[in-house]
Parts: structure tokens; sequence; C-alpha cells
């Protein structure tokens, strides 16, 4: 077993717990977490969790996470970092949430080319993982269940886009971003929940574009480049899409902190072409 199939695993068994306890979970905190949102209890009892099984392993030197301030150093290894309940104020409504882990080969902050593996893991009707590595080609997804996880398929994006979710109100996003969002709403259909992971994996299933972009309440978008929009590129660009902030790829995002935002669009690569000729003129 190398470092990255410790990494994996750890995740896979933290998750399951996760999703068998979350219920034990449910009421809300007073604190802020670093980028200033409302902490549930949930959040920060599974960053909790994870940083108990991820920051024990040999391969992990440092564990940084969307509810703790600072990087957490833990010896020599790979920094991981980790979103640890993505969406998690969809929880008040009892729809879905996700982790996301982002597995860097380098010291934080760094860029999305420095990651060697991703991790996705959406708590839905069932749990499932979905896993990019610099090792292995494509996405594998995995089932995963009490006692045993079984490989459930792989995600490749359909290169027919049929769905959208893009975040903002009409009202908050730029001319050029509501003239893009008409065009998209023209010929897909809508979904967006308010977790990335769960919009994005509809994406992967059926093609199309996820975005959470710049907005006057949020001008450099919402979503963080460590824990959400670099790891979720990854597995995007391992499942045969593109990635863009507008400009570039998500992946040559240099974050200036660790908690540094950026408007994140993930899909279909003719999608992300109309989004940066539509943002970029
Ligand atoms: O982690 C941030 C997040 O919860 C994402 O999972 C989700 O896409 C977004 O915020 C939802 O934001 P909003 O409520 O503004 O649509
Ligand atoms: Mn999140």
């Amino acid at each position: 077993m190398n470092g990255l199939d410790g990494v994996v695993k750890s995740v896979q068994q933290t998750a399951r717990y996760v999703a068998s306890h979350l219920a034990d979970h449910t009421g809300t905190g007073s604190e802020t977490n670093p980028s200033g949102e409302a902490q549930i209890g949930a959040d920060v009892w599974a960053d909790r969790l994870f940083f108990e099984e991820l920051s024990e392993l040999d391969a992990v030197g440092a564990y940084a996470s969307e509810e703790r301030q600072d990087v957490v150093d833990c010896g020599r290894g790979y920094s991981v970092a980790i979103d640890p309940l993505d969406g998690s104020s969809n929880l008040a409504s009892n729809n879905s949430v996700g982790t996301i882990v982002g597995v860097y080969d380098a010291e934080l902050p760094a860029a999305g080319r420095a990651m060697v593996a991703a991790i996705m893991v959406l708590y839905g009707p069932y749990t499932t993982m979905a896993v990019a590595r610099a090792d292995t080609d494509g996405v594998g997804e995995f089932l995963l269940r009490d006692g045993f996880s079984e490989r459930w398929g792989t995600c490749t994006i359909p290169e027919t886009a049929t769905v959208v979710g893009l975040a903002g109100k009409t009202s908050e996003r730029s001319d050029a971003c509501n003239a893009l969002a008409d065009e998209l709403n023209h010929d897909l259909k809508p979904r967006y929940g308010g977790a990335t992971v769960a919009d994005l994996r509809q994406v992967l299933e059926y093609g199309g574009l996820f975005g959470y972009p710049a907005t006057t309440t949020n001008p450099d978008g919402k979503l963080r480049v460590h824990f959400e929009s670099a790891p979720l590129a990854y597995i995007v660009d391992a499942a045969g899409g593109r990635s863009t902030d507008g400009t570039q790829s998500l992946l040559d995002v240099d974050p200036d902190g660790l908690h540094a935002r950026t408007p994140t669009f993930l899909g279909n690569g003719v999608l992300i072409e109309q989004v940066e000729t539509a943002l970029t003129g």
C-alpha cells in the first residue's frame, strides 16, 4: 500500500462513519469559520474526525481545513486540504452535503497543479466517493457501505451537456454573467441545489456546467481555492472536463492565502470556453 492508498482508505472509512452518525449532529453552532460563514455543529465534528484519522498517517505532513485558520503540522509528507462538510447549510432542509479533499505534494498555500490526488464524497441517499489520482487514469467511484465498499464505476463527463447550476442572484452578478446565464438556461436544464459536490456530481453524470461566479456579496466568488475549487477541478479534468476562474484553469490559480477564494466554473470543455468568452469579452 503506498501513501495515497492510505489517504484514500482513511477518507473512505471516516466518510462512512460521518454518513452513519450525521443525524446526531444536526444542531447549529454559534461560531464562524475562517471565511466568516456560520459553522454548523456537524462541520466542526466532521473536521475533528477527519483530522484525527488523516493526521495520524505517515504519508500526511500537514492538515489544512476550511474550518481551521492555520495549517496543522503533522510531520513529513503530503499536505491535505479538506472541506469536511461541503454545503452544510443544506442540512437544515435535509438535502445533500459532501466532503472534498485535495492532496498536495507541496506546502500550502499552493496552486492546484501541485496536487497528486483529489477525493469527493457525496452524502446522498447513499454515500459515494470519487477518486482522481496522479498514478491512475480517470475517476474511480466507490459505493461506501458498512464493513466494505465496492467499486461502483467510473465518472466520465458525457460529451453532450444537459444540466446547468449557476449560483448567485441576478441582482448581484455582472451583466456579462447574466447574459451567459440566459444563454445557458436556454439550452440546459437548471440543477442548483446549494452544495457544490452534489451539483457537480450531476454535471459529471449528465454533462453540463456548475458555476459559482463573482457576485457583489462575494467579489472573488464564494468557493475556496484549496478546499473546493482546485480539488474539484482536478477531478473534473480527470473525468474529461475542464475548469476556469474566467480566464485560466482553476489548477493554475495561485492562492494568496490558505482561505483564498476564486470564481469557479467546472464542466464540459465547450461550456468552459463559452464561460471564458462571455466573461472576458
Ligand atoms: O461551501 C460553500 C457552499 O456551501 C457550496 O457547497 C455551495 O455551492 C455554496 O456554498 C452555496 O452557496 P449559496 O447559498 O450562496 O448558493
Ligand atoms: Mn464547501
